[in-house]
């Protein structure tokens, strides 16, 4: 697996790292550019850091792409960002199974429209035998739903414990989450991964999503490497 010659002097290396990607609006706007532009940008940027991680040796990432809460937005906007996951799906897949990587969905996928659903589970199908760094995204996802689903799936089959309901989450099977990422200057979680949160370390840039390069992705997971963890204890 490659390695960041930065965690070679014995830091800890991230092993699972998650990233609300925020802001695509706003530089759009800051550009008198439409919305949908921002979104292009913005998976242009998602791009380069799916590269970075596989390159970081990341052994996960999960990405928040489209929250449950975002069917909200103007009809449009929506289709506009639906547009997009079928054109990222279809250019980058290629190299996803040349690169190993395996993709995840966490979330109610099964809502979106029937030719996006095949499309994703052709690319899970074509991914599952791959050797290499996991890609989860986030779609039509929301914490408290998972959380409620996972706690109802759990008390189905048994005694409702910590395990039970984590073995029921949609990240089941993934690395402990070690570091969240949020774009733009916002400082919440907005119903993100909750329960994976718990020990994870947060950090953010005002830098909006379009912006977000490699560079500053790595800068990130070295500055975690260099973060004591202390897990509630001394
Ligand atoms: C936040 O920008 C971004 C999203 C709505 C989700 C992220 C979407 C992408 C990066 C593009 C689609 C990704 C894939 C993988 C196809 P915002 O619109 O909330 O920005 P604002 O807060 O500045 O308005």
């Amino acid at each position: 697996m490659a390695s960041n010659p930065a965690f070679d002097e014995g830091l800890a290396a991230p092993r699972h790292v998650a990233i609300i990607m925020d802001g695509n609006g706003r530089w759009a706007k800051k550009r008198r550019l439409p919305r949908a532009m921002g979104h292009k940008r913005g998976v242009e940027a998602t791009r380069q850091i799916v590269r970075a991680a596989g390159d970081l040796g990341l052994e996960a990432m999960s990405l928040y792409a489209f929250s449950s809460e975002n069917w909200k937005r103007p009809e449009d906007e929506v289709s506009d960002l639906m547009g997009l996951l079928r054109g990222y799906i279809r250019s980058d897949l290629d190299e996803f199974v040349e690169k190993g990587v395996k993709l995840k969905i966490l979330g109610n996928y099964k809502a979106f429209a029937p030719d996006i659903v095949d499309l994703l589970e052709d690319a899970l199908e074509k991914t599952a035998g791959g050797n290499g760094p996991t890609l989860a995204v986030a779609l039509n996802y929301g914490a408290q739903a998972e959380l409620a689903q996972a706690a109802a799936a759990a008390a189905a089959k048994g005694p409702v414990t910590q395990e039970a309901i984590e073995a029921e989450l949609y990240s089941a099977g993934l690395p402990p989450l070690d570091l969240i990422i949020r774009t733009s200057g916002e400082h919440r979680l907005s119903n993100f991964m909750l329960w994976q949160a718990a020990y994870a370390e947060l950090w953010f840039t005002d830098t909006l999503w379009p912006d977000f390069t490699p560079e500053e992705f790595t800068a990130a997971l070295e500055e975690f490497a260099g973060r004591e963890r202390r897990f509630g204890g001394r």
